[in-house]
């Protein structure tokens, strides 16, 4: 990437406009933390509810403590071993961030991406950037500039071409309370990678009863194809009860053999789960162009990565 284009982006981000980044998980829609009507616009188009916080962006550690306050010992180590990268800590919010980015709370999400051009980015224009996915509310985050371009069509903002996602799922939200150590949103990082970075400290699940309103993007449905998606760990007996239907199938590793298949997308032949996240959205996006009337997912296997990639696809087959 040229640096004429990330000075053009950090300019219009000056301006107030909303500019649309790459990171390492999926590709942001950013603006100026700082400005209000700028962050709004984030909301608008999107079409999020006010009520769903975004995630504060960062280029480096000093920066945490101007966007956080009275941050637990824990958080600073997961910080120190996986930044940069895909963990967002929820910590309590400095004065200055503003309500619309907390949605009225006191804590605030915080993250430092590992993309070069998001950090070149952020270096350049001085304040942190506000980011939620490039996607518009509840479908499929993208992992590539034309994904962002196929989301929004012509609404799409200046986009930064930085590649396809490397982890192509986003970032694990870790949340920290008097009683412990939450996982608010499973990610690109595994539970067990926070566990062992914290010396085997037991690591809480909050459930998507019991987010709301903590995490509200924890809500039930989410990352909707058009198409009906069917989450299902029998694709086969699913298979037979399709009749007349244009039918897509997104396996791990398995290739299934029916006359209603029209599109079949395997992620990982090998039976790799960071292979299998990586092109997860892309693939749905791909499958979501067919003009499918269904599309039947796997259940993916429950440990690792699969945990971060069965809530996308829960979310997604979600009524
Ligand atoms: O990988 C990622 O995290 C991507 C890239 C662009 O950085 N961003 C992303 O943002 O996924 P978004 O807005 O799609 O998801 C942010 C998640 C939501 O589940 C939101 O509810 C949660 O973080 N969140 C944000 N602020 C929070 C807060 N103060 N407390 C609890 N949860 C929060
Ligand atoms: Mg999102």
């Amino acid at each position: 990437m040229s640096s004429p284009e990330i000075s053009k982006a950090a300019k219009m981000l000056q301006q107030g406009e909303v500019v649309v980044i790459p990171t390492e998980t999926v590709y942001g829609l950013a603006a100026n933390i700082y400005d209000a009507t700028a962050v709004r616009s984030i909301f608008e188009l999107k079409g999020r509810p006010s009520n769903n916080p975004l995630i504060v962006h960062i280029k480096s550690f000093e920066v945490l403590s101007e966007v956080a306050k009275n941050i637990p010992d824990t958080a600073l180590k997961l910080a120190s071993h996986f930044w940069p990268g895909p963990l967002t800590l929820v910590l309590e919010k400095q004065d200055t961030i503003l309500d619309v980015i907390t949605a009225g709370g006191n804590t605030v999400a915080v993250r430092m991406p590992n993309h070069p051009i998001a950090l070149n980015l952020l270096q350049e224009t001085g304040f942190p950037l506000a980011a939620p996915s490039a996607n518009p509310s509840n479908y499929i985050s993208p992992t590539s500039a034309e994904n962002v371009r196929k989301a929004f069509g012509e609404r799409a903002p200046f986009i930064l071409d930085g590649g396809p996602c490397q982890k192509g799922i986003e970032s694990t939200v870790v949340g920290f309370k008097s009683d412990g150590v939450y996982l608010y949103r499973h990610g690109a990082i595994t539970k067990e990678a926070l566990e062992a970075a914290l010396d085997g400290v037991e690591i809480k699940t909050i459930t998507h009863e019991s987010a709301s309103p903590a995490s509200p993007g924890m809500l039930l449905k989410h990352y909707s194809p058009r198409a009906k998606l069917i989450h299902t760990a029998d694709v086969k007996q699913h298979l037979l009860n399709v009749q007349g239907k244009q039918v897509g199938v997104l396996s791990f590793n398995t290739h299934y053999t029916h006359p209603a298949i029209a599109h079949q997308l395997i992620l990982s032949p090998s039976g790799n789960l960071e292979e299998a996240a990586q092109g997860l959205f892309n693939a749905l996006y791909e499958l979501d162009s067919k003009g499918l009337d269904i599309i039947l997912a796997e259940v993916f296997p429950e440990e690792g990565l699969g945990l971060a990639i069965n809530d996308r696809l829960g979310r997604a087959a979600a009524e």
